[in-house]
């Protein structure tokens, strides 16, 4: 539709180059994230998805390229700063507090901003998620790898953010749990109030949930566009091991 296309993006990106000890890891990386939308960051191993999701979130500093989140230029402040303008980041391998509890750790994002949630904010990860709400008072060290993965989904959501960026949420993870996230992306994207970036490596995954994809190769975006058009020569070419 033409009206979407004039829309301004809820993530605009544009040539990120970042280096780390003298070698380029990044070279150029350029992604449009439409609002409402879920997109898919793809590639094998170690081509710099996770170094892209650093240098948005500014946990990492670019060399060059531009960050836009809506009409915001994101591209001098710092990660808490980007944080507050409303980047919520799933890190891979999750980073939950293993001896605080999980209601603690529910917590530890908005208390940061001097905000308690609203209890209808808290229900609904409570609906995301329903074993967050059963587990409360355990520490969050106790939890499956899974459940430690949703706890930290419902953590960032909490803080209300523009866009959710995930770092392979499905990475080690028991089926079972892989579909519940599964469906509460479904639902954040259904409700409309912030577009998800997603970094997966698994490709039924990706096919079921994003709207529009980017696959990295060496540092650089080697294909994107629509998920429809995810060919299977570009899979073959660029995903399968
Ligand atoms: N702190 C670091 N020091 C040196 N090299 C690094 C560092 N972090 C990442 N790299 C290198 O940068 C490249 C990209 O790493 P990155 O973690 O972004 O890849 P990835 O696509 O997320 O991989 P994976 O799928 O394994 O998570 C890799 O070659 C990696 O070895
Ligand atoms: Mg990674």
């Amino acid at each position: 539709m033409s009206a979407t296309a004039l829309e301004t993006p809820t993530l605009d990106v544009s040539d990120l180059s970042v280096s780390i000890g003298g070698s380029r890891i990044l070279r150029g990386v350029s992604l449009s994230i439409r609002p409402k939308t879920v997109f898919c960051l793809m590639g094998r191993n170690g081509v710099g998805k996770t170094t892209t999701l650093k240098a948005i979130t500014g946990l990492m500093s670019a060399d060059k390229g531009g960050v836009k989140l809506g009409d915001t230029d994101l591209s001098r402040l710092n990660a808490e700063s980007r944080a507050l303008q409303g980047l919520g980041y799933v890190p891979q391998g999750r980073e939950i507090f293993p001896q605080l509890t999980v209601e603690e750790n529910l917590y530890v994002g908005t208390v940061a901003r001097g905000r308690k949630p609203k209890p209808e904010e808290v229900d609904r990860v409570f609906t995301l998620f329903p074993i967050i709400k059963e587990f409360l008072p355990r520490k969050g060290g106790m939890l499956s790898g899974g459940q430690q993965q949703q706890l930290a989904i419902a953590r960032a959501l909490l803080t209300r953010p523009k866009l959710l960026i995930l770092d392979e949420p499905t990475e080690g993870i028991q089926p079972n749990i892989i579909d519940q996230i599964g469906d509460a992306i479904k639902m954040l994207r259904d409700e409309g109030e912030m577009a998800i970036l997603l970094v997966e490596q698994y490709l039924d995954f990706c096919k079921e949930l994003g709207d529009d994809f980017a696959i990295l190769e060496r540092g650089r975006v080697a294909a994107a566009g629509a998920m429809s058009g995810l060919s299977d020569e570009l899979i073959k070419e660029f995903l399968t091991v």
